[in-house]
């Protein structure tokens, strides 16, 4: 069956890794940058591996240079999750990429992305969340004026802090400053880990910037008793199989330890990532966890009750979110 209108919650997603590629060439074009170098022959972004994908990504947000990119940005964004049935998004916002980490830039920025998230709202009935980000291998440093930036804009719209980036530089604590002042501020807190990294990275991470939900998470799943202590402290994961298959994170479908970690009682969600660099929607994500572990709507109305319940919203928005997926009978 076709998952594409059950309506959807989604975590964990990038606003700029949800840019089509046919988006961004047109910002290349407009502006007169070569990138050529970061599309195949048919247009898809191109990459060999995990850096490689980092690179990529960081030439193609060279093209997103004022307020007004980021809008149109978000709004071609938003329609693609609203076609696929998201109902409730969270995106991660990166001030590096948003005048690069100038809090008064920042601000510029984020009213024009919020603006339309409101127009999003109005026209496609999909919500949309910030979570400000730190990118780990920018440096401890840069973090701190991310999460400066999130602590000064907290609010309505941004909503929570995290860290993305490549989760092998450094070690959590070396960025707990960042966690901290966010945390101060109010923010909520998620943290990529275990992507990459093993059981230790997530354990370390857990216990050093204390987030409530982790980005991946799937290296956690060789040691037993981590996954016991996640399970019982009800750590939420945002799970990105499509992602995880594409980048080599794991051998393949069959072998994601998705269907593991909720059979263990692990509180697991499902997000796309950066869905146009590995070619995935929602929609095919839900479709691959059918024909590869059998789940079927019940399953996926608990994934979304989970995502609902660990979202980073206001219980007003997550009352209206939870009538958008019939959840309300529950
Ligand atoms: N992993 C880590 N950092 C990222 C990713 C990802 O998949 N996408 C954008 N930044
Ligand atoms: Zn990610």
């Amino acid at each position: 069956m076709s998952y594409q209108t059950l309506p959807k919650v989604e975590l964990h997603l990038h606003l700029e890794g949800a840019a089509p590629p046919t988006f961004i060439a047109g910002l290349a074009q407009e502006k007169n940058i070569d990138i050529s170098g970061i599309f195949d022959e048919k247009g898809g972004y191109a990459y060999l591996d995990f850096d490689h994908f980092l690179k990529v990504y960081e030439a193609a947000c060279t093209t997103l240079q004022t307020p007004d990119d980021f809008r149109r940005l978000t709004l071609a964004v938003l329609e693609e999750s609203a076609s696929n049935g998201v109902v409730y998004s969270e995106a991660f916002l990166s001030p590096d990429f948003c005048g690069g980490g100038d809090l008064d830039a920042w601000r510029d920025y984020l009213a024009a992305i919020a603006d339309a998230a409101v127009e999003a709202e109005r026209t496609m009935g999909i919500t949309l969340r910030g979570i400000v980000t730190g990118i780990r291998h920018f440096g401890p440093e840069k973090c701190n004026v991310a999460a400066r930036c999130a602590a000064e804009t907290m609010g309505d719209f941004i909503t929570g802090y995290g860290m993305a980036g490549n989760e092998m530089v450094g070690r959590p604590g070396d960025y707990a400053y960042s966690f901290d002042m966010a945390r101060e501020a109010g923010l909520r807190l998620t943290c990529h880990a275990g992507e990459w990294g093993g059981a230790a990275m997530v354990s370390e991470t857990i216990r050093d910037l204390r987030v409530e939900r982790i980005g991946h998470g799937i290296g956690g799943v060789s040691d037993p008793a981590l996954v016991e202590e996640i399970a019982e402290k009800g750590i939420v994961l945002e799970v990105c199989p499509g992602s995880n298959v594409v980048l080599n994170a794991v051998e393949g479908w069959g072998s994601h330890p998705i269907a593991r970690l909720r059979d263990a009682g692990v509180p697991v969600t499902v997000s796309t990532d950066d869905p146009p660099f590995f070619h995935t929607t929602m929609t095919q994500e839900y479709e691959m966890l059918d024909q590869t572990f059998g789940w079927g709507e019940n399953d996926f109305a608990a994934l979304n009750a989970a995502a609902l319940k660990a979202a980073f919203c206001d219980e007003d928005t997550r009352a209206n979110v939870a009538k958008r997926l019939e959840l309300t009978n529950d």
